[in-house]
């Protein structure tokens, strides 16, 4: 395999993760990142964010002199056949991607990337990003090609190295084959498309994925008033190879860095077209219902008859917007929380990842506590969030004894209902019948 020289501007998780495997692929890697502190933790092997496999995988890098960490993209540049940008793309004002960072990035290395180099867009962009990089660069002698992303947190590794499908956009061919030559070692079909159309896929495949779990959603309201099963349902619903099994589970709702952001920026997108998406509407309105259903569901069990919960203990399971990563951006888990303590309950939650120390980052009507047992002691309710594989596992007996009412709301349908009926707690589940 031919082994090229990659810088990746940075180290958030999709450029970190895109820098590690990379080397792990044998190519040899700079990553860049303007937080010299950050830089620091990094070339000692230092991996702060909670990631499958990652921090293995930097420490072998650096043993193997395949994988270097600098301050500033200007240095990272240098010699590098390939860069990739791997900056930001938060929500602007009109709920479009913003895209400073990535401005910011091409207006410092235009004039220092190597000639017939490829410069490489990562981060999420709206289309139409290739041909504005293009155009600040004013270097016809750089290809630019769109390369997006299909990593999950939490399992970033296993993604990038084992992807379902590779997918490079540019209008230069000779770009788009020398950045397919970087994935070599990687088993999976590589999809060539000019830039535009590998730019809209990225927000087409996340947007899907919003609309599938906002469907299920829906059909778990549906299935809990009409009596039937959830679980049942995606089951049978899953086995047709054309909707597929995957992204059937219904809970409080999708939440993250990513979905809420793309399915915001698609729709910026649309309407800057002129073009009308009401399907992406209602997949987001569907997901915001959710965190008013499951109160309303609370309130019901232990609130008052108005919907309110005042002083009412709720105790919660879970604050990451999924399990597996310490994040907790754009968490359902808080849109739910917020949504109790503006009915007036009081909360205190648990998460393995969430330790009391992080209190800060979470709002202040929020007590975490380090032991999820605590969070059920004289709580009128215990709302399952995020799906901790530790929780299935809890002493029931001793959260009954604590509880002030039995009974436990599993928003993701994760725990066992049998096991909680045998301890003498009521199980409400999402989409089908609760368990006494
Ligand atoms: C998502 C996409 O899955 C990745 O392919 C994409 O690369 C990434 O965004 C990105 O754009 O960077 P991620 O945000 O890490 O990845 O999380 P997911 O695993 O997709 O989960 C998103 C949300 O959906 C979570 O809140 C999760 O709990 C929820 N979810 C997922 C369900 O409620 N049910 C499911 O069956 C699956």
């Amino acid at each position: 395999m031919h082994r090229h020289t990659i810088a990746v501007i940075g180290t958030g998780y999709v450029g970190l993760t895109a820098g590690a495997c990379l080397a792990s692929l044998g190519h040899q890697v700079v990553c860049a990142d303007l937080d010299p502190v950050k830089v620091a933790e990094l070339g000692r092997g230092d991996v702060r964010i909670l990631e499958e496999g990652l921090p293995e995988l930097v420490r072998e890098g650096l043993d193997a002199g395949r994988l270097r960490f600098v301050a500033g993209a200007a240095d990272a540049v240098r010699g590098a056949r390939t860069v990739f940008i791997c900056v930001g793309t938060p929500t602007g004002p009109d709920g479009r991607a913003d895209l400073t960072a990535v401005d910011a990035v091409v207006e410092e290395i235009r004039t220092l990337l190597e000639p017939d180099s490829v410069l490489v867009t990562k981060s999420t962009v709206p289309v139409g990003t290739a041909a504005r990089v293009t155009a600040a660069l004013g270097r016809p002698d750089v290809g630019v090609v769109s390369n997006p992303e299909f990593l999950r947190e939490g399992t970033s590794v296993s993604d990038f190295l084992q992807p379902d499908r590779v997918v490079i956009g540019s209008d230069s061919p000779w770009a788009a084959a020398q950045v397919a030559e970087l994935y070599a070692g990687v088993d999976a079909p590589v999809v060539i498309a000019d830039a535009a159309s590998a730019e809209v896929v990225k927000y087409a495949a996340n947007c899907f994925l919003a609309v599938k779990l906002s469907y299920v959603n829906a059909l778990a309201e549906l299935c809990e008033e009409a009596g039937a099963d959830i679980g049942r349902v995606t089951t049978a619903l899953g086995q047709d190879h054309r909707i597929g099994g995957a992204f059937l589970r219904p809970g409080p709702g999708w939440g993250g860095s990513c979905l809420p952001k793309d399915t915001r920026a698609l729709l910026g997108t649309a309407d800057a077209l002129g073009v009308d998406f009401p399907l992406v509407r209602a997949a987001i309105d569907t997901n915001t219902h959710q965190r008013t259903r499951i109160a309303d569901k609370i309130a019901r069990l232990c609130g008052d008859a108005d919907g309110s919960l005042n002083g009412v203990r709720i105790g919660l399971l879970g604050l990451t917007f999924k399990a597996g990563t310490d994040d907790l951006r754009d968490s359902p888990a808080l849109a739910l929380a917020a949504e109790l303590a503006r009915r007036g309950a009081e909360l205190t939650a648990h998460d393995p990842a969430v330790p009391a120390t992080r209190h800060t980052e979470l709002p202040a009507d929020i007590t975490v506590v380090d032991d999820p047992h605590q969070a059920a002691k004289g709580a009128s309710a215990l709302v399952l969030c995020t799906e901790w594989p530790r929780y299935r596992g809890l002493d029931w007996a001793r959260i009954a004894a604590d509880l002030h009412h039995p009974v436990v709301v599993d928003t993701r349908n994760h725990l066992d209902p049998a096991a909680l009926s045998a301890a003498g707690l009521a199980w409400h589940g999402t989409g089908t019948s609760p368990v006494e």
